[in-house]
């Protein structure tokens, strides 16, 4: 298996930096398709067609926050392919922690919050062929300047940097850290030791852990963690279940 360590593409080596694009995963996936290479950036200060999970839109106004794709070659057996999105909720909620020190919560897969505002999130998008990842594209997006009026008016529950902490912290700024910690999260040199690694490293950060979780596509019960491919852990009536659907409910 192919080794995320020095001889690798760092991630970020190359940047294209948008003003306004419809979306940066829409972007960087075409260019993905065009034999583009592992570790390409793609930022962008606007977004007119930003999308989230679930077929949700994510609002992306201009300058308010951090808006962009990573394109990666991952060598993961495809089983693991659930870690791909896991590995970056890691980065957002480290670049986090270390710019404003306050406590940041991950809710399962990716979502990252602070106190019970949702400040950032990820959408994963993989091509895979023959069994294989041909390639990933990972959305991150960061609400670093919005203020509370403006993202009520679309989604409410959703926070900014600035909402959590009153600080106005540079979309440039959150940007450098975050590659900063991409490049530190996907390096290793042995796979199952990266993976146990990034899956306790993840537990410590979810803000859920044995707490009562539920769901229109889940079974209701008790989140127990992760399995060691990334999949969530349900303890229900029935016995542990391995769960890949969205929460809607986490009990306080
Ligand atoms: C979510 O719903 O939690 C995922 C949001 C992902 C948003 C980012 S912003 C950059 C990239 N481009 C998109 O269109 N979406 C992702």
């Amino acid at each position: 298996m192919r080794k995320y360590n020095e001889d690798m593409r760092t991630i970020g080596h190359k940047i294209i930096r948008l003003g306004s694009t419809p979306s940066t995963n829409d972007y960087l996936k075409l260019l993905a398709g065009q034999n583009a290479e592992d570790g390409l950036v793609v930022t962008a200060n606007e977004q007119t067609a930003g999308r989230g999970q679930g077929g949700r839109a994510w609002v992306s106004p201009q300058g308010s926050g951090l808006y962009c794709s990573v394109l990666l070659k991952p060598d993961f057996p495809v089983e693991y392919i659930g870690l791909l999105s896991l590995f970056p909720a890691v980065a957002v909620a480290d670049t986090v922690v270390n710019l404003t020190g306050l406590r940041v919560n991950l809710k399962w897969p990716n979502d990252v919050l602070i106190n019970t505002r949702k400040i950032a999130g990820i959408l994963a998008e993989t091509k895979i062929r023959d069994f294989k990842i041909q390639w990933a594209v990972i959305g991150i997006g960061v609400n670093v300047t919005n203020r509370l009026h403006d993202l009520d008016r679309f989604n409410n529950g959703a926070g900014s940097l600035y909402t959590e902490t009153g600080t106005d912290f540079s979309v440039q700024t959150v940007l450098d850290l975050l590659i900063f910690q991409l490049n530190l999260v996907i390096k290793y040199d042995k796979f199952e030791s990266w993976r146990a690694q990034l899956i306790l490293r993840w537990q410590q950060l979810c803000g859920h852990m044995n707490r009562s979780v539920s769901g229109p596509s889940v079974p209701s019960g008790i989140f127990r963690g992760l399995d060691d491919a990334g999949r969530a852990l349900v303890e229900t009536p029935d016995g542990l279940q391995v769960v890949t659907g969205r929460f809607k409910h986490v009990d306080e």
